[in-house]
């Protein structure tokens, strides 16, 4: 069942008028919206699993030392114009232009998941909307420090996509 933005605030502000704390009030919100109040927010794609054997992900995709590669005939987002994944540290997206592109998924400002927009060919932050371009510099803040970029290569037949830092 759906719940709306007027459900939601309406029950937000029923219990904190009862003085409940706010770790109290985000427990109401899980058990009350069957979870879609939880966790990742409407505005953040779910982190892909390297874990998962069907991910097509494989290598090391948080740290310092990036190095994975991704099967793109099993992440199809990454085959089409405008689709992007957040991959461990990372957010891999295909561009307008048809290239891959990898940078730090958290933005610098406050570490919110930035999200690729294709119409502007950029990233944007849905928290306080800082935008970065596919090269990681910053064209609009609050953030005022660039994203890190990795490095993407495409294998000769296309099916492969390896990231490196
Ligand atoms: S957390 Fe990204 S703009 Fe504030």
């Amino acid at each position: 069942m759906e719940t709306t933005n007027q459900e939601k605030m309406k029950r937000g502000e029923f219990l904190k008028s009862l003085g409940l704390s706010t770790s109290t009030l985000m427990a109401f919100y899980c058990l009350g919206t069957t979870m879609t109040a939880c966790g990742s927010s409407d505005n953040e794609p779910e982190p892909v699993d390297p874990n998962e054997n069907a991910s097509g992900i494989s290598g090391t995709v948080t740290g310092n030392s990036i190095n994975f590669t991704v099967d793109l005939s099993k992440v199809a987002t990454l085959k089409t114009a405008g689709g992007f994944e957040i991959i461990g540290d990372t957010i891999v997206a295909l561009t307008s232009g048809g290239s891959h592109v990898a940078l730090a998924r958290r933005c610098t400002h406050e570490g919110t998941n930035v999200r690729y927009r294709i119409a502007q060919n950029d990233f944007q932050c849905p928290n306080h909307l800082s935008e970065f371009s596919t090269t990681g510099a910053v064209e609009q803040g609050p953030a005022t420090s660039a994203l890190k970029v990795y490095k993407t290569a495409l294998s000769a037949d296309g099916n492969t996509l390896t990231v490196t830092a």
